[in-house]
């Protein structure tokens, strides 16, 4: 073999190592691959925001525009249209859409919980 000869060698030699690597690493192994997400659920995944962000002035104590959302009836009664969000009074507040005042009141959600409260509306609201 020539000088030649062997560059071209060591050349091809570095290409395939490089697609083989590259080829196994685009084999995502099944377990590994993202789940689609789930619908958020009420008491997981929506009730903790409310716990936090809501109850001062939508608690047990205090129900600020004769609303409280510490309990899922009265969160449902009026505030929540399951299915659509964009008509459900609660999203429009905590999202700032429409000219109501933006809940909670002084403050916002941050936006990871104003889109899970849309998709927990989307969803069903279940
Ligand atoms: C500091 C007190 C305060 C906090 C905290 C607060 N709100 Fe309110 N909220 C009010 C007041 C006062 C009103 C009535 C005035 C108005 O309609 O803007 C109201 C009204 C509402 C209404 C309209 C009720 C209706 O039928 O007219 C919704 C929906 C609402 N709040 C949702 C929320 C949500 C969701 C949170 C938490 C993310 C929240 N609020 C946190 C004070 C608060």
């Amino acid at each position: 073999m020539n000088r030649h000869a062997i560059v071209i060698c060591a050349a091809a030699a570095v290409l395939a190592t490089i697609a083989v690597s590259t080829r196994l690493r685009g084999q995502t192994p099944p377990a590994v691959a993202a789940a689609p997400a789930a619908a958020p659920d009420f008491v997981k995944d929506i009730q903790p925001i409310f716990a936090k962000s809501c109850y001062t002035c939508h608690g047990e104590k205090t129900q600020m525009a004769g609303m409280r959302l510490d309990s899922r009836e009265s969160v449902m009664a009026k505030e929540i249209k399951p299915g659509s969000s964009a008509e459900s009074e609660l999203y429009q507040r905590v999202a700032g859409l429409g000219e109501h005042a933006r809940m909670p009141m002084g403050g916002k959600l941050e936006p990871e919980q104003i889109d899970l409260i849309k998709r927990w509306i989307d969803a069903g609201a279940a």
